[in-house]
């Protein structure tokens, strides 16, 4: 039989640690596929895409730059991905692509399962109103948080987010609010719980972009990143007395479940995580 083909689908690829989790996962769970790195051109999404799909192809994985574009090739989304407006996962189905997104979940089970620290009642803090933030904003919305502030360098981002989740964040009685990054402080008297960067500061060489004072001693600090670029923003969060967390969970943790969507199957996640921090502490 031959095995079905995935894909993860960005610019760059080359470096993407999906090729390595998702045939960890077959091979736990004995399924038969293959997972490639699929270059698309900048401006050469969609027919790189249709391509891939046309040569039989079940579905991808997506990455940046073209989450958004990716989000317009769906004919069907999940409303996770409908809410974040933008799609990390694509299943080639014969009357149209679904599109989802999950990433938030991802990073929602890693910082709950994996960290140990659940999100209910609590104080968060998540920095940026770029798409990283925009794809992880309903899924953190869902874990309940009492209170969650969403602070941005420039704040008319910051409330374009928060208002298309206002309806949402009240379901789910969750107190959201828009910040810049000055002020954010002044939104958790006594510190944040947890703190999540999904700015990419530190991709344009600075720094973590707010004072420490922001985290309660004890919180826990996770950044998107992994590797080198999250290496700045542990070390701060130690500096704080906070606990510090790269994104290597929320990867692993989000290609489950696109695995479990494509495949039917859930995969166990904790030795692959262990195998992957090796493999790149090795690199
Ligand atoms: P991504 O898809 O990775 O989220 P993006 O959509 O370009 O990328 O968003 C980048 C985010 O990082 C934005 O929130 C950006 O802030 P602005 O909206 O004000 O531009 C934030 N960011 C980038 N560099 C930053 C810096 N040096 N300090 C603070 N925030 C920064």
């Amino acid at each position: 039989m031959t095995p079905d083909r995935y894909a993860v689908a960005g610019n760059p690829v080359a470096h993407s640690q999906s090729p390595f989790i998702h045939t960890s996962f077959a091979e736990q769970t004995g399924q038969a596929l293959v997972y490639e790195r699929l270059l698309c051109p900048l401006d050469a999404f969609e027919p790189t895409l249709r391509a891939f799909a046309a040569a039989g192809a079940r579905g991808c994985n997506v990455t940046v730059p073209f989450k958004f574009e990716a989000f317009a090739l769906a004919r069907r989304h999940s409303p996770r991905a409908e809410l974040a407006g933008a799609v990390n996962t694509l299943r080639f189905d014969e009357h149209g692509w679904w599109g989802d997104n999950t990433d938030g979940l991802g990073l929602a089970r890693d910082i709950e399962r994996n960290a140990g620290r659940p999100m209910a009642g609590q104080r968060v803090l998540l920095l940026g109103a770029g798409g990283a933030s925009a794809g992880v904003l309903g899924s953190l919305i869902a874990c309940r948080p009492a209170a969650l502030t969403l602070a941005n360098r420039s704040l008319d981002k910051a409330e374009a987010l928060v208002h298309s989740h206002h309806s949402w964040a009240q379901a789910h009685g969750v107190s959201l609010s828009a910040a810049t990054l000055a002020d954010c402080e002044a939104h958790a008297q006594g510190g944040f719980d947890l703190l999540i960067n999904g700015t990419s500061a530190s991709l344009a060489g600075a720094g973590v972009p707010v004072q420490g004072q922001v985290l309660r001693p004890g919180a826990l600090a996770v950044d998107m990143m992994y590797g080198p670029a999250a290496q700045g923003f542990l070390d701060w969060a130690r500096a704080q007395g906070a606990e510090g967390r790269d994104g290597l969970g929320m990867l692993v943790e989000q290609a489950a479940e696109a695995f479990c969507l494509w495949r039917g199957v859930r995969p166990e996640t904790a030795a692959v995580l262990q195998a992957l921090r090796e493999r790149l502490n090795a690199a």
